[in-house]
């Protein structure tokens, strides 16, 4: 398998070697072989060339199996610079509409919730991830006057509502067939309430699957307050952005939490990479969590087609967070970044 590796800034440069070791462990068990194709594309490159990748660089690696990503971002570089110069691009150029976010809440991560068990928590965030609220449509009359105005315009495609919330069916009916929708068409009148409809109308698909919708205010506080009653939440761009930090923040720490920016059809390569970003208040401390990164390299593998692999990875994750010696500080442990890393790849 090729794999294009963008370890990006920050602590991404020092957690994407862990999950490379991950891979190559599982590798050797599992007789996979794996070519990491490394690339320097980031907030440094940005600031010492004036591009975040080269000009050919989406084409460089239309061609790869898959993307593993570490994470982008400098304070030196203004955060919608580095988003739209090189996340938002890959996302879209490779047609990953589906942003897929797991939220489980694991044996031995101490959870912020009071009586909350291993096993209660255990959903998947399914968030638009190429249109909706992230869209470059809009602009500034009168800049820098006293009439000075912005306008930023939310993109909902029927195509694109329908291909995420067909995704998102499919997942439910595969699991226990329960969908939560995130909506605000109460106060967002045009978009929220073409999106519930939309709803309405996949939903005729799946006559098994249960359907329920919140509001996104109070969806925020029943993941607070009953998390344990999720399966599958859907959300637009922005929703589903907010709901997958929130989500794996009640779980314990964001350092766990993976992600898979797919292309479902598979017309391209699909994107793995953790939640979190580059960190830079703990950057170059090598305390950096390593397990999302690891995780987001057991989606990759499951993607691919190699489930068995991919378990092993998720169950070596599992053994090693119930020992607290091997945790990193976030997780109330003292392990550097490789020692968790390592003892992640010595369960495999
Ligand atoms: P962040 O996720 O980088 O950090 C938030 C907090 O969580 C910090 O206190 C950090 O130390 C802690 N944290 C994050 N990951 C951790 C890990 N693996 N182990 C231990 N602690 C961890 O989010 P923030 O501070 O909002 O953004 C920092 C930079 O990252 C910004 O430039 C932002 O744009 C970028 N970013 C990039 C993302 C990506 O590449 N997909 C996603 C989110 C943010
Ligand atoms: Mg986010």
């Amino acid at each position: 398998m090729r794999i294009a590796v963008i370890a990006g800034d920050g602590i991404g440069l020092e957690v994407v070697p862990e999950g490379i070791r991950a891979l190559e462990k599982v590798g050797s068990r599992f007789g996979l072989e794996f070519t990491f194709d490394e690339q320097d594309w980031s907030c440094r490159r940005y600031e010492q060339t004036g591009r975040f990748m080269p000009e050919d660089g989406l084409e460089s690696i239309a061609r790869h199996d898959a993307i593993f990503l570490g994470a982008v971002g400098w304070p030196s570089v203004p955060d919608h610079q580095s988003l739209w110069g090189l996340l938002i691009p890959i996302r879209r150029r490779f047609d990953q509409y589906v942003n897929l976010r797991p939220v489980r809440l694991l044996d031995g991560v101490p959870c912020p919730l009071a009586n909350k068990k291993p096993g209660d928590i255990d959903f998947m965030i399914v968030r638009e991830n190429c249109e909706g609220e992230y869209s470059e449509i809009g602009g500034r009359l009168y800049a820098g006057t006293e009439q000075e105005m912005a306008v930023q315009e939310n993109i909902f495609t029927r195509r694109g509502v329908d291909r995420i919330l067909r995704y998102a069916f499919e997942l439910a009916q595969s699991r226990k067939k329960e969908l939560t929708s995130a909506t605000k068409s109460n106060g967002i009148i045009h978009t929220m309430p073409f999106w519930d409809e939309r709803v309405k109308a996949v939903a005729a698909g799946y006559p098994e699957v249960q359907v329920q919708a919140f509001h996104i205010d109070i969806l925020c506080a029943h993941f607070v307050r009953r998390p344990e009653r999720f399966d599958v939440v859907v959300g637009s761009n922005l929703f589903g952005d907010i709901l997958s930090d929130l989500g794996p923040a009640v779980t314990g720490t964001i350092g766990i939490a993976p992600s898979a920016n797919l292309n479902p059809e598979r017309s391209w390569p699909s994107m793995f990479e953790p939640v979190h970003g580059s960190a830079p208040d703990i950057a170059g401390q090598k305390i950096a969590n390593p397990i999302g990164q690891i995780w987001s390299a057991a989606m990759m593998l499951d993607h691919l087609g190699h489930p068995d692999a991919a378990a092993a990875i998720v169950q070596a994750i599992e053994r090693v967070v119930k020992d607290p010696r091997r945790l990193t500080p976030d997780m109330g442990g003292k392990a550097s970044t490789e020692e968790l890393g390592k003892a992640v790849a010595a369960e495999i």
